[in-house]
């Protein structure tokens, strides 16, 4: 393992926000914040989730923007999330935590109605895997035990494959409503449509990723749809 990572992860036990929680600590007391979020924030300030958030990087944006709610970014690479808790850490930014996970044991993290709102971004497409998918009815099945009735999913991704099948498959098939979506997002900019408001936050800021997927010309695909 390269120096670079074990300096990173030693700093990632230094900071106050970034929660590593082992399969095993989840297995014998549970997480100690579950259906207490409010008490750690300080506030009963709505909380969104960033899945597969990598280095932060809209969980950062978004909180910076929106300081009346809590934002709370999950991954499993250590190394990645240092970056989020690094500069959440040196900017004091109170409204942001990150947790270490598997995404898999996310429904362990929140109590029912306890998170308002999730941004999935860039997330591996899986094309083998369907149960791997993090918008996958087995996922959204996890999402649904906290999520609070009206919460939107948001999905931003360069696989037109992920793409259409949240779109055309998952959606359908739960019976779940589309707000908004889009096979190219930057092709409908914000400032000239305020009549889709969503258009904004869904171009307000690009991840680490998608800044190398729009280098290489590709279009980022988006959609925002509800569970309930
Ligand atoms: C392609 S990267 C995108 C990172 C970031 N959202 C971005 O756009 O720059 C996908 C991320 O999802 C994380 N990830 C994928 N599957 C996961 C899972 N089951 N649990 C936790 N993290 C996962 C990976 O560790 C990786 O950081």
């Amino acid at each position: 393992m390269g120096h670079h990572k074990l300096e990173r992860f030693a700093e990632n036990l230094t900071f106050p926000n970034l929660f590593q929680v082992s399969f095993e600590m989840l297995k014998e007391g549970g997480f100690a914040l579950r259906g207490k979020w409010a008490e750690y924030f300080g506030n009963d300030n709505p909380i969104t989730l960033e899945l597969g958030c990598g280095k932060g990087d809209y969980t950062v944006a978004l909180a910076r923007i929106h300081p009346d709610r809590n934002y709370i970014g999950v991954d499993i690479k250590g190394a990645r999330l240092w970056r989020g808790a690094k500069t959440s850490n040196e900017e004091q930014m109170h409204n942001v935590a990150f947790i270490r996970t598997r995404i898999e044991m996310i429904e362990q993290f929140f109590a029912p109605g306890e998170v308002s709102e999730i941004w999935v971004t860039f997330p591996d497409p899986q094309p083998k895997k369907e149960m791997k998918r993090l918008t996958s009815e087995r996922f959204l099945g996890y999402y649904k035990k906290f999520l609070k009735p009206g919460s939107p999913i948001h999905l931003k991704t360069d696989s037109a494959e992920l793409h259409e099948y949240t779109r055309d498959e998952v959606i359908p098939a739960g019976g779940y409503r589309v707000e908004y979506t889009t096979d190219n997002l930057y092709a409908t900019p914000a400032a000239d449509h305020p009549e889709i408001p969503c258009l904004a936050e869904a171009q307000m800021t690009q991840t680490f990723y998608e800044r190398m997927f729009l280098a290489e010309g590709k279009p980022i695909t988006y959609i925002k749809f509800y569970l309930s």
